[in-house]
């Protein structure tokens, strides 16, 4: 996708802004930072997550009345499947519409020239919720910070959901990968975590840590597997050791396969490198083939925010992988579209459901 004409520095007022905690109560509030949440919030999310897939399940009809007459707009300046079509699947199964600009946001008036805080405004006017994936980090406190003050103009607020802010931060996937972690293992305590690969670009690694740091458990060991040169962010290791985690960091996954319980593998950003040749000499470091996940134990799970190359290996090795009952990257992908589900009720209508 090529870059927009416009202006595509984030303001200053983004840095400064802060969003909303949580706090038991998700009514109106922008999710934009898994630094929102507490465990209590966690709680809430993932009993409405479990109980919206019961009624998918039983095709319950009165789901479309929940956020039936609602809109939300969908703002993707960068690629992608699982989180767009989710979101808006979860949408049209809540009862509410989808909007988007026709033809995407190629023909938005971003390509005009226009900065992202004027889009943001125009798409809060017509929309209740905006889901916005932006390679800028910072992108969506800026949506949050200029929606604060549309909303104080305008008959009907809106709130933002970030979809990803560049490197930054991935806060619906972290939500629906503890999910995840929480329907296979049913308790974060004990339990010995490896996220492997791009930590330093990759944002759904970043919100995951601090979620699982924020959710305070026992005796959670978090295994960091990457080169240095692709090292989970300084700030973020501090923050979750600051959280009671056991945190180890290493560039050999053989070294902990054995006791860890859940494998967190990611690819390797390339369109985050500026320099070719490094992605080149990195880029084949990580390769997760059914021999290496032999060495997991037994009731281990492989996770994957997904989209994967070739750091799954071949088509062959993806075959086998995705026949072991380890690999449970299918299920969480499926559950992003229950938590985004539970997330749009939370925002738009604060009910119990
Ligand atoms: C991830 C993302 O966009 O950060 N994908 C996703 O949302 N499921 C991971 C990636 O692109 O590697």
């Amino acid at each position: 996708m090529s870059e927009p004409a416009g202006e595509l520095s984030i303001s200053q007022h983004a840095f400064a802004y802060q969003p909303p905690p949580i706090d038991g109560d998700f009514f109106g509030k922008h999710i934009i930072s898994v630094d929102q949440f507490q465990r209590r919030d966690l709680d809430i999310l993932f009993q409405a997550a479990t109980s919206i897939r019961k009624r998918i399940r039983t095709q319950d009809r009165g789901l479309t009345e929940l956020c039936a007459g609602k809109v939300m707009a969908s703002l993707f300046f960068e690629a992608s499947t699982r989180t767009d079509m989710s979101f808006q699947a979860a949408m049209r199964r809540l009862g509410g519409d989808v909007i988007a600009v026709s033809n995407g946001v190629r023909f938005s008036s971003m390509y005009k020239g226009e900065n992202l805080s004027d889009t943001i405004r125009a798409t809060g006017c017509y929309a209740d919720v905006i889901v916005l994936r932006h390679p800028e980090i910072g992108s969506s406190y800026e949506a949050g910070y200029y929606l604060d003050l549309l909303n104080q103009r305008i008959d009907n607020p809106t709130v933002a959901i970030s979809g990803g802010d560049g490197i930054g931060e991935h806060p619906t996937q972290a939500l629906l990968d503890m999910f995840t972690i929480f329907d296979q293992k049913k308790s974060l305590d004990g339990l010995t975590i490896a996220l492997v690969g791009d930590l330093k670009h990759g944002r759904t690694v970043h919100s995951l840590a601090k979620l699982l740091a924020y959710y305070d458990a026992d005796d959670v060991r978090l295994c960091l597997v990457a080169p240095q040169s692709l090292a989970m962010p300084a700030d973020i290791c501090k923050l979750v050791a600051e959280h009671g985690i056991h945190v180890q960091q290493t560039d050999d996954l053989r070294e902990i396969i054995a006791q860890t319980d859940v494998i967190y593998w990611t690819r390797i950003q390339e369109e985050r490198f500026a320099d070719e040749s490094a992605y080149s000499r990195i880029k084949d470091r990580f390769i997760m083939t059914p021999s290496l996940l032999a060495q997991a134990p037994a009731d281990a799970i492989l996770m994957h925010p997904l989209p994967r190359k070739h750091e799954m290996g071949t088509r062959a090795d993806h075959d086998v992988l995705d026949a072991d009952r380890r690999s449970i990257y299918f299920e969480q992908m499926e559950n992003g579209m229950f938590v985004r589900m539970a997330l749009l009720v939370k925002v738009l209508r604060g009910v119990y459901v």
